[in-house]
């Protein structure tokens, strides 16, 4: 790092997630000053193939002017208002209206926050404060599933079920128990179909149920198609059989579409892709294409009926924030949804999610390559040692961070590591093209050919 770069600068006072903090401060991080449709460039002017949309998120791309002039309008008319004690923003009221016809859902409410973290956190409390409307104190539990990622708030990282994100933070929360991950291969029994699999996940849940006491749990909380924890996509009939026990025991299925909403899985909504009837939904992400910082709480009515209730006898719904319905994240969201169907990316990414899955068929047959699952536009890649036998990589070999790196330094293609195997994900803004489909994955054939050859040598 040159004395006096951008990055010593950085490391000086900035602290970052998601990094070894010290290796961090030694090395420095990489400064990303512009972006435009799929590329963003560093400060020397290198471009990047972002294939994983910075965080799962930027759907329209870098760059849309469109965005950026519904940004600046709106900052020029009423740069902030809040929505609490009785005031209220057109913005808001207009992207309520929106997303409430647009969910698969009767008559929602919608309660807006800034990130998939603060919305989730926020829903547990509507949760709870739900059941203690409806009398029914005692039905607090909510049941989250093992490497579901469901955000960094301490509410919000007591439902993510990824160790790494406990460890150290005296979390999770006593209220939030966790099942198995629904990912068939790393949980499969010898022997196991993936049907079998998904029956038997469906069976823990209930007794992890009975075993809480039914009246005690409140909710339960997945991704359609997990993300971060692996992009995992449920064999059936796992969700139907998950719904059939939640309906019996009375509990919520609280959908985190913070990833999969907006297209993401080749239908708007995951619930959509997997067969799910949420009682509420959390979408962030997508929502603004990441140019602001927003997420709503979708609930259906009876929940937010309940909660009127309560509020009623309680005085006032004692919550809110400074930023809730922020004016300006509010016009840029419908700007989003308006530039969404105007340019039918929706038919945009069934039609292109077909080279993407053609692709990720094809690195499948990679010898390094154990698995591949996708879903829509958002993909994983499981390298194994031998795909044979089952057998992972030694961890300690790091293959998937290697290839990652290795994509990013020698063929300038971003992609993310997952905690869970050795896997490396894709989730490139929506807007791509078949070209650029196969440029992504030529880069990252490259990075897995590189390293394919590197252990070959390493074994010698
Ligand atoms: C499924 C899911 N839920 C919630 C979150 C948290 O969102 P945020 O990072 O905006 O707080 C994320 C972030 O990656 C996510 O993937």
């Amino acid at each position: 790092m040159l004395k006096n770069s951008a990055a010593a600068r950085d490391v000086r006072h900035l602290v970052h997630g998601y990094v070894e903090l010290k290796a961090h401060r030694e090395k420095g991080p990489s400064v990303i000053t512009a972006g435009e449709g799929i590329f963003v460039h560093d400060e020397n002017g290198k471009p990047f193939l972002e294939g994983a949309g910075g965080m799962w998120c930027t759907s329209l791309g870098f760059g849309e002017s469109e965005l950026v002039d519904a940004a600046v309008e709106q900052m020029r008319k009423l740069p902030y208002y809040h929505t609490v004690a009785y005031k209220t923003v057109n913005p808001a009221i207009d992207l309520a209206e929106k997303l409430s016809a647009m969910v698969p859902m009767d008559d929602p409410m919608i309660y807006f926050a800034l990130s998939g973290s603060e919305a989730n956190d926020f829903l547990m409390k509507f949760v709870w404060y739900y059941n203690n409307a409806i009398g029914r104190p005692q039905k607090k539990k909510i049941i989250s599933r093992i490497n579901g990622y469901h955000g960094a708030t301490v509410g919000a990282t007591s439902l993510t079920g990824i160790q790494v994100n406990h460890r150290a933070f005296d979390l999770p929360l006593p209220q939030v128990l966790h099942v198995a991950d629904p990912n068939y291969l790393h949980g499969a029994q010898p022997g196991e179909t993936r049907s079998e699999f998904a029956e038997r996940l469906a069976r823990e849940l209930e007794e992890t149920i009975i075993a809480a006491g039914p009246e005690t749990v409140a909710a339960f909380i997945a991704e359609p198609v997990t993300g971060a924890g692996g992009v995992v996509v449920p064999p059936e009939p796992y969700y139907a059989r998950v719904q059939e026990i939640l309906a019996k025991y009375d509990i919520l299925f609280l959908d985190d579409e913070v990833i999969n909403g907006f297209w993401r899985t080749g239908n708007l909504w995951g619930a959509e892709t997997m067969g799910i009837q949420p009682a509420t939904m959390t979408l962030a992400k997508g929502l603004t294409s990441a140019y602001q910082p927003l997420s709503a709480i979708v609930m259906n009515r009876e929940m937010y009926e309940g909660m009127e209730s309560g509020s009623h006898g309680l005085g006032y719904f004692a919550h809110g924030t400074t930023y809730s319905g922020h004016p300006v994240a509010c016009a840029v969201a419908l700007k989003v949804l308006e530039l969404m169907e105007r340019r039918d990316i929706g038919g945009h990414v069934k039609k292109v999610s077909q080279r993407f899955a053609a692709r990720m068929d094809r690195i499948a047959e990679h010898p390094l390559v154990g698995e591949v699952r996708y879903a829509g536009l958002m993909g994983a890649v499981e390298l194994m040692a031998d795909k044979a036998s089952g057998r992972f990589f030694d961890p300690s070999l790091g293959v998937g961070k290697r290839i990652k790196e290795r994509a990013e330094e020698a063929y300038q293609l971003i992609i993310r590591g997952l905690p869970v195997g050795d896997a490396c994900a894709f989730a490139p803004p929506l807007i791509i093209s078949e070209s650029e489909v196969d440029d992504m994955f030529d880069r990252f054939e490259k990075a897995v050919d590189d390293i394919a050859g590197e252990l070959a040598r390493e074994a010698a």
